[in-house]
């Protein structure tokens, strides 16, 4: 059967650049932080939130030896798109050049749902179709656009108008980004807000996954081209009960198992505020043999703090720390490039790769 509105070409390139994104052994820095948001980490190290700070940071990320062994993508903000090295090429062009798929962020942010509600829709519809355009003749191959669904046992939440709110909306975006080219990564995050155990996480994130891929199916949304971006399943932040790693695969691979199809291209987890250290063990966890046999979809990293974190903190804004920072962060892509398949050893850690990342309401 063919798609609406996609010719074979089409489905032949999304998928081999879907496929391109999750290769063994490689997956995504996310490094789209919105200047608004960002600025809660330069303030952490005492940085000025200036665009050619932001450029600067960018840069040395981009730039780390050999990263492209780790790194298969990068999603980039508008701005950081818009941008170039001190040698004037443009930030897509330079990943373009050394063989890392260069993405766009683009979704606008969250607004409130209904009133007196703290759920959240997302912006970014406006003139949708003509920014994929332009970023796909720019460079950009592949997409991001965050939902988020928050769970509140009190208020019953998150409710079911806003998980079909944010399920539709992700498959109307991804369908647009597929008629130009770009492969959608759809990101239904169930933050981990709250003091919720890791059973209630699992329920919800399979109600938001069904409902996803129900949409994605009413959409017509190619799911070879396509790439999803859930959370892990844990215990809320504030959970009484702390579980093992054991228990957070086990957990997650069951809820993917029984809502996301096998012909989907993979399957790229964000860290949402676990530790550096944690978010590359669970991914670990994941892709050990025993789970292996158990579902049909590479499993790998799209993260944004668990990559960043020593990095910048090692940077500190100053160009003479620069070689240290890129050193921290190639330290953090190869064990998760490690992770990705089951091989990361955990000898190789350290104090700092232990501290919580968590952000309460965590914005991007
Ligand atoms: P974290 O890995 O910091 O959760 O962010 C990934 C991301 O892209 C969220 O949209």
């Amino acid at each position: 059967m063919t798609y609406v509105n996609l010719d074979v070409s089409h489905q032949i390139m999304l998928k081999k650049n879907a496929e391109f994104i999750v290769q063994q052994g490689k997956g995504i820095l996310a490094a789209d932080e919105s200047p608004s948001s960002i600025i809660k980490r330069f303030n952490s190290i005492g940085i000025e939130n200036t665009a050619e700070q932001r450029r600067i940071y960018r840069q040395l990320l981009f730039t780390a030896p050999d990263i492209q062994q780790y790194i298969s993508g990068i999603i980039m903000h508008e701005e950081t798109f818009n941008q170039s090295n001190d040698s004037s090429i443009s930030f897509p062009m330079m990943l373009t050049q050394i063989g890392i798929l260069p993405g766009i962020k683009l979704d606008r942010g969250l607004e409130s749902l209904t009133i007196n509600t703290n759920e959240t829709t997302t912006l970014g519809f406006d003139d949708l179709e003509k920014r994929c355009e332009d970023f796909f003749n720019r460079g950009a191959r592949f997409a991001k656009w965050r939902c988020v669904l928050r769970i509140n046992k009190l208020k019953n939440q998150p409710t079911e108008v806003a998980i079909l709110n944010n399920a539709i909306i992700l498959a109307r975006y991804a369908s647009i980004c597929q008629t130009k080219g770009l492969v959608p990564i759809v990101e239904p995050e169930v933050i981990p807000d709250g003091d919720h155990d890791i059973n209630i996480c699992q329920r919800v994130t399979e109600k938001v996954l069904a409902t996803t891929f129900k949409a994605l199916s009413d959409y017509d949304v190619y799911l070879e081209g396509c790439l999803l971006k859930p959370n892990m399943v844990t215990p809320g932040q504030e959970a009484k009960k702390k579980v093992k790693s054991t228990d957070i695969a086990l957990a997650t691979i069951t809820a993917l198992n029984r809502t996301c199809p096998p012909a989907l291209a993979g399957i790229v987890f964000l860290s949402g505020g676990q530790s550096e250290e944690d978010a590359t063990i669970n991914l670990n966890e994941l892709n050990k043999t025993f789970y292996q046999s158990k579902r049909p979809w590479p499993l790998t990293f799209s993260y944004g703090r668990a990559l960043q974190a020593s990095a910048l903190k090692a940077w500190s804004g100053k160009r003479e720390n620069e070689s240290n920072a890129q050193q921290n962060f190639l330290k953090r892509a190869m064990a998760n490039a490690a992770a990705s398949k089951g091989e990361y050893d955990e000898k190789y850690t350290n104090d700092e790769a232990k501290k919580n990342l968590y952000v309460v309401g965590h914005n991007y």
